[in-house]
């Protein structure tokens, strides 16, 4: 699979497995390692999926080299501290059954309960810290961040030793995020884009399907393209066999900028949340 490289050299393959919503045990089981047989190379959990047991076992199922996998986990909005972020990142890899991760997220911004308290800015900047030990120890091949806004990797930057060399946000038609997108770009920051096909809304626009029919391609190949075109790393997810290796048959897809334009402005594709303002 092609790679991306990020600013520290590591290099990172251009679409990953998404695994949000697929449940701990048979099911994650079986799908991490149908993707694994079926060519992905590159897998994204997060504590809060309650999955990364079921991910750490299909790992080694796989009979795949630890080094062949590149494997993200992201802290979670209750850890505040540097010390509760160490010992959840611990815990993390125990499940996961890796003495390192390929990359390390802080999941949102702004966690609700520590609106009215600590705030945001303190608790990203303890957060981050952990993340540049662990980066230090070798035990995050990367950190980056998820859900950062401009405002919210700014503050970052004030006491940030090292730049987030990602920032995993919602991308898909309808929501390029063209200036966060911009600023990111321009400071290295590697997109990832998550949910790609709108955690299936997308499949709903008839616009879409017209534009998939014109290209000559699937719906789902479509958005991928779209996403590729841009430069992000898309992350989809599926638990169908059928699907999760449609969605790495995109090899010899392009994308007419006026399409590209058309699913910019596509209409119906949920996923966005405002991190400053979300429920959890
Ligand atoms: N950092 C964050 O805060 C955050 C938030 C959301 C998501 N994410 C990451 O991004 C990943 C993907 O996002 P997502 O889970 O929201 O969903 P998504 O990938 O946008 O969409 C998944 C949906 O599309 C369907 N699908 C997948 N491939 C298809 C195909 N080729 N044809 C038709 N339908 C297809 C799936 O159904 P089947 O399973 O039946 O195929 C599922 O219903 C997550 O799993 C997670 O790793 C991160």
């Amino acid at each position: 699979m092609e790679t991306y490289q990020l600013t520290n050299g590591v290099t990172i393959p251009k679409i990953g497995f998404g695994t949000w919503q697929i449940p701990d045990g048979e099911e994650a089981h079986r799908a991490v390692l149908y993707a694994l047989e079926a060519g992905y190379r590159h897998i994204d959990t997060a504590q809060i999926y309650g999955n990364e047991a079921s991910v750490g076992q299909a790992l080694a199922d796989s009979g795949l080299a630890r080094e062949d996998i590149f494997l993200t986990t992201k802290v979670w909005n209750d850890k505040v501290g540097v010390e509760d972020t160490l010992a959840s990142v611990e815990e993390s890899m125990t499940k996961l059954g890796v003495d390192y991760l390929d990359l390390l997220l802080i999941h949102w911004p702004n966690p609700q309960a520590i609106r009215d308290g600590i705030g945001w800015k303190e608790r990203n900047a303890q957060v981050w810290s952990a993340l540049e030990t662990l980066y230090k120890e070798g035990k995050a091949k990367a950190i980056g961040v998820s859900n950062f806004m401009e405002h919210h990797l700014e503050s970052l930057l004030e006491t940030a030793e090292i730049t987030p060399m990602v920032n995993q946000i919602m991308l898909a038609p309808g929501t390029p995020q063209t200036e966060l997108v911009a600023y990111c770009k321009a400071k290295g920051i590697l997109l990832e884009a998550y949910s790609p096909f709108g955690t299936g809304t997308l499949f709903q626009s008839q616009e879409a399907a017209d534009l998939a029919k014109e290209a000559g391609c699937s719906v789902a190949q479509l958005a991928l393209a779209w996403s590729l075109d841009k430069g992000f790393l898309p992350l989809p997810k599926s638990t169908s066999p059928e699907n999760i290796k449609a969605n790495l048959d995109i090899a010899d897809l392009s994308i007419s900028p006026e399409a590209v334009a058309q699913l910019d402005k596509l209409e119906g594709v949920k996923g966005w949340l405002d991190p400053d303002q979300a429920g959890f």
